[in-house]
């Protein structure tokens, strides 16, 4: 594989940037979650990265779940299909109340789909926090409680998200120059 600096346009948001933004957000959740019973459900697997920081900002206890999603494809997202379940929760959370986790929400099926779910299963509350908005590409309008930052509509990659899987584990949010990926 390419060493991403061969394609890389610009960083868009900086690991000091982001990690600030991510305290701040750590510290919103806390006072905003005291005295209740908080769980982190993450959406994998690219929310790992901003989960992992993100639990370690938040200063009341709390435990974290897992569930993965997998659409059935561009265009079926485009036409508004659910997104199918891969791997459910372990954790009951009836009476619980869960923040889900994300990296990025682009056209918003991927959350609303988990949104629906989870609803079913009478959560006392269900809040969504994701680190980027690409707020242009929406095609179904989702709820966002906590947000780190909204972004334009370019191709990025890092911190969680991939080029064909590659490059989840680069700190900072870069930006894809089409021209001078190789890919597949
Ligand atoms: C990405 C991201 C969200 C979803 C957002 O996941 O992590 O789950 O797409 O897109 P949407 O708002 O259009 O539904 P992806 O399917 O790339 O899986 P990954 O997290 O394993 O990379």
């Amino acid at each position: 594989m390419q060493d991403y600096r061969e394609f890389l346009a610009e960083i868009l948001v900086s690991t000091e940037t982001m990690q600030k933004r991510i305290a701040e957000l750590g510290v919103e959740i806390s006072n905003d979650y005291r005295g209740k019973d908080l769980l982190l459900v993450c959406i994998l697997r690219g929310g790992v990265f901003f989960l992992t920081d993100l639990m370690r900002q938040i200063s009341i206890p709390h435990t974290v779940d897992f569930m993965a999603v997998s659409s059935y494809g561009v265009g079926a997202r485009k036409s508004g299909a659910q997104a199918r379940l891969t791997l459910d929760l372990n954790t009951d959370i009836n009476g619980r109340d869960v923040l889900l986790v994300e990296d990025i929400v682009d056209s918003g099926y991927t959350i609303e789909a988990v949104l629906e779910l989870l609803n079913t299963r009478h959560p006392n509350s269900l809040r969504v926090c994701v680190l980027l908005d690409k707020v242009e590409r929406r095609e179904t309008p989702v709820p966002i409680d906590y947000r780190g930052f909204t972004i334009p509509d370019k191709f990025v990659f890092g911190y969680g998200l991939d080029i064909d899987e590659y490059y989840r584990n680069l700190p900072f949010i870069a930006v894809l120059d089409q021209s001078r990926y190789l890919g597949e």
